[in-house]
Formats: C-alpha cells, sequence, structure tokens
C-alpha cells in the first residue's frame, strides 16, 4: 500500500533510470542506519517457515523468492535488499573492469504491458570494486549470487579471459556463481550460447571454479543464465553442454528481444524485455528444461513473475527457486509478503508439505 499510493506515483513522473538510483542508494543509506535492518525487516521481512526454505547449491535458502541480476549491478545496497524479505540475491552482472554501459535513455517503462524494456548494457563499476564491498559484509542472512560477464571491449574469442578473471576476483566472496551469455544489450554475447563457443566457454569457466575450489579450500556452484530466445534445438543442446561440462544449475530466463502484443508507444525500444509479456515464454522454458534432464539440473525460474500463482507456475514446471525484478519496480518491496503468503496457501491447497515437493509438479 505504502508503495502503491506514495512512492510508485512519486518515482514513476521521475525518469526511470534515476527512480532507480534513488532506490537502491535509499536503500543502502537506509540500512547502514543504526535500527535500519530491523526497521526494513519490521516493514518488509519475511519470516523464514519450514514450508518455504530449501536447501539447494550448497546454500540454505530461508525463502524461495530471490532479487534478480541487474538492480544491485555493484552490490551497494545488499544488507538492505536482504531484509525487504528476499530468499537470495544476485548481484551483477559484473564484468573484469568498470564501464560506463550504453548511451541515456536506455530504460524504459511500458505500464500498459507491466513490462520494462532496458539497454544498460552492464554498466558497473568492475570486479575489483564488487570484491571489495562483498569483503565488508561478514554477516549474511541469505545467499549472494555473483553474476558475471564480459567487458563490451572483448571479443567473444577472449570472453573466456573475462569470465576467468571475474571469478579469480570475486570467488572468496559470491556464495555462488552466474555466468551471464544471454543479455542482448553486449553486442554479439548471445552468440556465445551456441556450438563449440560455449563448450569451450564452460569448460574454461568450470576449470576456474576448480582452480579456486583448490586455492580456497570451499566449492561454490555454478550456474548459467540463458535467453528465451532459443528454438527447440538450440535449447536441447544448451541443457545437454551444461549438462555435459558439469554446471550446477540453470537460470531460466533473462530478458526477451521479442516484443509480441505490446500496446505500448515504447515497444519500439531497442533492448530487452521483462515483466508480464515474458512469463509464459519463461515458464516454456523453465517447463522445457525440466523434462530434458528429468528433473536433474536444479533451475532458478525468472520472467514476469508478479503474483504467488506466477511463481507457483514455475515451481510446478520445475524451478526450485525463483527471482523477480520487474515486478519490485510495479508493486513496490510489499510484493515479497504477498508472494510468500499466497505461496504457502497454494502448496496447503495441492496437499504439499514444502517447496521441494512441488518442484516439478506438472510432469509427475
Ligand atoms: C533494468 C534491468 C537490468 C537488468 N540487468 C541484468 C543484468 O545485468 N544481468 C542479468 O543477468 N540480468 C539482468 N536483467 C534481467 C533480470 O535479471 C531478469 O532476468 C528479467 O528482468 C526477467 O525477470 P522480471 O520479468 O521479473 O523482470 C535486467 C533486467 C532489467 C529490467
Amino acid at each position: 500500500m505504502l508503495y502503491r499510493n506514495i512512492a510508485k506515483p512519486f518515482f514513476f513522473k521521475m525518469d526511470p533510470e534515476k527512480a532507480h538510483h534513488l532506490v537502491v542508494g535509499g536503500l543502502e543509506k537506509s540500512s547502514a542506519l543504526p535500527g535500519g535492518r530491523a526497521a526494513l525487516r519490521l516493514m518488509y521481512g519475511v519470516p523464514e517457515t519450514a514450508d518455504l526454505s530449501i536447501d539447494l547449491f550448497g546454500q540454505h535458502f530461508p525463502t524461495p523468492v530471490g532479487l534478480a541480476a541487474g538492480l544491485d549491478k555493484n552490490a551497494q545496497a545488499v544488507e538492505g535488499f536482504s531484509s525487504i524479505g528476499f530468499g537470495f540475491m544476485e548481484v551483477g552482472t559484473v564484468t573484469p573492469k568498470g564501464q560506463p554501459g550504453n548511451e541515456s535513455p536506455r530504460l524504459f517503462r511500458l505500464p500498459s504491458d507491466e513490462a520494462l524494456i532496458n539497454r544498460m548494457g552492464f554498466n558497473n563499476e568492475g570486479a575489483e570494486s564488487m570484491a571489495q564491498r562483498l569483503k565488508k559484509i561478514t554477516k549474511r542472512p541469505i545467499p549472494i549470487a555473483v553474476n558475471i560477464g564480459r567487458n563490451k571491449a572483448t571479443s567473444n574469442d577472449a570472453a573466456h579471459e573475462d569470465y576467468r578473471q571475474c571469478i579469480r576476483t570475486l570467488y572468496p566472496y559470491g556464495d555462488f556463481f552466474v555466468v551471464n551469455i544471454s543479455s542482448p544489450n553486449t553486442p554479439d554475447l548471445r552468440s556465445l550460447q551456441h556450438g563449440s563457443e560455449l563448450s569451450f566457454l564452460l569448460s574454461q569457466v568450470k576449470e576456474e571454479m576448480d582452480v579456486q575450489r583448490q586455492a580456497n579450500g570451499i566449492r561454490k556452484s555454478l550456474l548459467v543464465k540463458i535467453a528465451p530466445d532459443v528454438t527447440a534445438s538450440e535449447l536441447e543442446y544448451m541443457v545437454h553442454t551444461l549438462t555435459e561440462t558439469g554446471m550446477d544449475g540453470i537460470i531460466a530466463t533473462n530478458t526477451t528481444i521479442s516484443r509480441e502484443g505490446l500496446k505500448h508507444s515504447s515497444a519500439g525500444e531497442t533492448g530487452g524485455l521483462s515483466g508480464r509479456p515474458l512469463r509464459d515464454r519463461s515458464t516454456e522454458i523453465i517447463r522445457s528444461i525440466y523434462r530434458q534432464t528429468e528433473g536433474k539440473l536444479p533451475i532458478i525460474g525468472s520472467g514476469g513473475i508478479f503474483t504467488s500463482q506466477h511463481a507457483y507456475e514455475k515451481i510446478r514446471a520445475g524451478a526450485s527457486l525463483v527471482e523477480i525484478y520487474t515486478a519490485l519496480i510495479y508493486e513496490g518491496p510489499e510484493v515479497n509478503r504477498r508472494i510468500h503468503a499466497g505461496l504457502r496457501q497454494l502448496l496447503r491447497r495441492d496437499g504439499f508439505r514444502n517447496i521441494s515437493e512441488a518442484v516439478g509438479a506438472d510432469h509427475h
């Protein structure tokens, strides 16, 4: 209520990117105040319950709904986001060197479609700066995933070195890692999802994870985030390659370049489309991955989740965890309590004792 009636009308009058910085900066500052985190938890926190918590990727997730990558690109407000009901969060996408991203304007709201289009282009301060920030956060109530990418100036031939560099710099500070090869806003990045480029990249990244595991004495999980704009045979190849190269999981999906069914006048903007129009497509991809792997490769579902029903659809299709971005912009942090309360009801309705029992239920 607070967000929809007071904050949202204010933010939605501002330039979208300015509003974004205000939210992240505000969360960073309020969580640094004495009692700030406790106040955020009181307003927006979601208490852990046995039916919604889940253990995966060597981590304990107090709740199954996380914050998707791209909102806290520099790990600036980790403590704030950890206090508003998320069960985990992704920071990044981070690249080895800091870079400014694309020219503004590069973020567009499409309220009539409950969607966003962005062409940010991995604007971030670089891996070293993120490491310095994460190093300072000693107490972590939720798992933090580091989402990694390549610099715009790096060619795909050398991309593996960028991903390896991010892992080298950030391994001690992430709880698990996500290889992002699915952003539409870095020229040619998505071709890393196919053919020998994919198998080479993943084997290189896996090798670096193994080196770091030895050096740090701790094993961390590695996931890959994929695009929704793939054919059935491309998806099959990707999933096969991920399994063959020993990836621990998959995030499905990133934003889409499709513009099907949009009403808003900004529909023609270049970039990745997120929010409601992405929902069914990403669920369909989750369903295919689960079917192909017979549920053996854990999936994090992302794309168009606004309600508990949307989250539940993805869980029943095969996702063990889900994450949101666009819904947070449209609905505010209250959305987490609503989704979690609704999920508990849906589990009870269908006779499941916990989330794990519902994962992939549509296939059984
Ligand atoms: C403004 C914006 C920036 C994003 N930046 C990234 C990013 O840096 N890395 C990434 O993997 N995904 C990024 N995403 C994609 C989201 O993480 C998410 O997968 C996608 O928006 C679908 O979820 P949603 O419909 O709940 O927003 C971004 C999305 C938006 C809207």
